[in-house]
């Protein structure tokens, strides 16, 4: 019986198109192996870099809840709450590379059908920096990564010439890439931030420069909440806070938006679907809007007893794909993939109860 769950994805043969997205789930050998054990297709590891990293003294994540009742939305625990996002601030792996080289090795050996990839992440503007992504390139893959991801999207970084606040400038895209393409010869994802207008152009610059992939969406820069009474945030390290990520269902319709913008605008290009996957119907939707390939994170850290790498998460959502593939008669997710595409259209084009409409101005005499 062929496994319809099975998809070629960026060249890579995934036995379902579900992976753990670069975060807490990833962050370790133990995680990673117990996420391959569960039934995950793939993982992108926690983002390796070769600065030291201290996170804050506090929480580095929070998990929001939304309730009927006040507070409609606080981490604060209370009877009666659904998921409404993650928000955090956490920094890249503070493992640092030369220990996890040998983890890596270790991964594949084990897991060889499963797809491993790097998430990698150095500056930019300097040759120097140039020579740290490409040292990253080359080690990750060298100890067996089948994949790289780039990390453009970070939306916490202080280094002007790192994460997200790279992701608006083509010309430091296209210089990563040239040095990382020069490098390896592994298919590069690069994952970008949804917190620019001109997504679609760094989109087209990356797929230009040889990106086989983009992932979206990285988190969306936010703010945690403050409470009235206390005036404490409800996430702060000596009252103080900076702007984090914000996760999870919360940003379901704006990653799906961002999607739809990059694939309607490169319809042979990859993507790798991100943002509030929390069961088949999110991921179903990103597919339908032409990702070829699914992300998890916050719904993966908030299933209990799990170990934070969703062990009945990746059950259900292969048990549901399967179950979607055989009511329809279809033979693998292409048979779907990107339906939602050409219904997604200008204003103008939605039919009006009059012809009146003339596109939100006054007609011109
Ligand atoms: C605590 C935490 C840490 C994260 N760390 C990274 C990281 O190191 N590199 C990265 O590319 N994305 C990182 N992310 C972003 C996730 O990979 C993912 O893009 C984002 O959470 C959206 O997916 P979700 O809605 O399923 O959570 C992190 C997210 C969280 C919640």
């Amino acid at each position: 019986m062929p496994n319809k769950l099975s998809t070629t994805f960026t060249g890579l043969e995934f036995v379902n198109p579900f992976i753990l997205a670069s975060a807490p789930p990833t962050e370790s050998k133990r995680k990673i192996l117990k996420a391959f054990e569960a039934g995950w297709g793939g993982v992108v590891t926690k983002t390796i870099g070769l600065h030291p990293v201290e996170n804050v003294a506090g929480p580095k994540t929070i998990y929001q809840r939304a309730s009927e009742q006040k507070p409609y939305v606080s981490r604060m625990k209370r009877p009666d709450t659904v998921s409404h996002s993650s928000w955090n601030w956490e920094l890249i792996s503070d493992q640092p590379l030369d220990l996890w080289l040998p983890d890596l090795e270790e991964i594949k050996t084990t897991y060889p059908d499963r797809m491993l990839i790097g998430s990698i992440m150095a500056g930019a503007g300097s040759a120097e920096e140039m020579a740290n992504w490409q040292k990253l390139a080359r080690a990750v893959v060298g100890a067996g990564c089948d994949a790289l991801e780039l990390n453009m999207s970070c939306p916490h970084m202080d280094r002007k010439d790192m994460g997200a606040n790279i992701a608006n400038d083509e010309d430091i895209i296209r210089s990563i890439l040239a040095a990382v393409t020069e490098a390896v010869d592994v298919p590069i994802w690069v994952k970008l931030t949804p917190a620019t207008s001109t997504l679609v152009d760094a989109a087209g610059a990356a797929y230009a420069a040889g990106a086989s992939c983009i992932s979206l969406c990285n988190t969306f820069p936010s703010l945690p909440l403050m409470d009235p009474e206390t005036l404490k945030f409800e996430v702060e390290v000596d009252g103080l806070v900076t702007s984090g990520g914000l996760g999870g269902l919360a940003i379901l319709h704006q990653a799906l938006q961002r999607v739809c913008d990059i694939s309607k605008a490169y319809p042979d290009k990859e993507i790798s679907g991100i943002g509030g996957i929390k069961g088949f119907r999110e991921a179903f939707n990103f597919i339908a809007h032409g990702a070829g390939n699914l992300q998890v994170c916050t719904a993966a850290m908030e299933e209990k007893g799990s170990g934070g790498v969703g062990v009945q998460l990746i059950q259900e959502l292969t048990k549901d794909l399967s179950e979607y593939l055989d009511a329809k008669g279809h033979a693998s997710i292409e048979d779907f993939r990107g339906i939602a595409r050409s219904r997604v259209v200008e204003h103008a084009q939605v039919r009006r109860k009059s012809e009146d409409y003339n596109g939100g101005y006054a007609q011109s005499a």
